[in-house]
C-alpha cells in the first residue's frame, strides 16, 4: 500500500505493526482501517483498537471497515469457514475470530470510542474460482475448498450466506461493515 502513495505528494509514510503503532498519543485527526482486523488473533484485534484510540486526538474520527459474521446464530459456522479456508489456502495460520456487528461494536465501546454507528453493510461475493485464481490453488486445494463451501452451505440453515453457484463455481456471499466512531 505504501508504494502506491505518489512520491511527489507531501505525505509522510510510516510503516509499522497495527498492534504497536510507531505514532505518538493524541495526534491523528482521522484513522481509516480497512480489512485488517481479520488478519489478527482476538487479543491483537483488541490491541489494534486500543492503538487507534491512543493515537487519535480528542474528537478524532475512526472509520473501520471489517469483515463480520453475517448473523449471530451462525458465528460458529462463519468462523469455521474462515479458519478452515485459511488452512486450505495456507495463508494465515491463525484461528479466526470474525465478530458479528454486535461484538464489533462492543469492542469499540470497551476501548472507549463513542458515537459508534454502522454506516454501511456490504456484500462480498467470493467464489471458489476467485480463490483459485488469486492464490494459484492446485486441483486438490480447489476441490477441498469446494467441499468446504458445500459443507458450510448445507449447515447454514438460515441461508445468511445466500450462497450458490457463480458461473459454475461454488460461491458464498460474505459480509463487511463500515462503522464510524469517535474518540
Ligand atoms: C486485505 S489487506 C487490506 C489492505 C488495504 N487496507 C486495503 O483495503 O486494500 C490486509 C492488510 O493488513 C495488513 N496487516 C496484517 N497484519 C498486520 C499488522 N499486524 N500490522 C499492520 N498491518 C497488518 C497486511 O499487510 C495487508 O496489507
Amino acid at each position: 500500500m505504501l508504494t502506491q502513495v505518489p512520491e511527489e505528494e507531501d505525505i509522510e509514510r510510516v510503516r509499522g505493526d497495527v498492534t504497536a503503532l510507531p505514532l505518538r498519543d493524541n495526534n491523528l485527526d482521522i484513522i481509516v482501517m480497512k480489512q485488517v482486523l481479520d488478519y489478527l488473533e482476538e487479543a491483537a484485534q483488541r490491541k489494534a483498537l486500543v492503538e487507534v484510540y491512543r493515537t487519535l486526538r480528542e474528537n478524532g474520527q475512526f472509520i473501520l471497515s471489517a469483515l463480520i459474521s453475517p448473523d449471530s446464530q451462525v458465528d460458529e459456522v462463519t468462523n469455521e469457514l474462515y479458519t478452515r479456508r485459511e488452512t486450505i489456502i495456507g495463508r494465515v495460520p491463525i484461528k479466526k475470530l470474525i465478530p458479528n456487528e454486535e461484538l464489533l461494536k462492543t469492542w469499540l465501546q470497551e476501548t472507549g470510542f463513542r458515537g459508534i454507528e454502522s454506516v454501511y453493510r456490504y456484500d462480498i461475493p467470493l467464489s471458489v474460482e476467485d480463490f483459485r485464481t488469486s492464490f494459484g490453488l492446485d486441483a486438490e486445494r480447489t476441490r477441498a475448498l469446494s467441499e468446504l463451501y458445500g459443507d458450510i452451505l448445507a449447515r447454514d440453515k438460515q441461508h445468511v450466506f445466500r450462497g450458490g453457484d457463480f458461473q459454475g463455481s461454488p460461491q458464498l456471499i460474505e459480509q463487511g461493515l463500515i462503522v464510524r466512531s469517535a474518540k
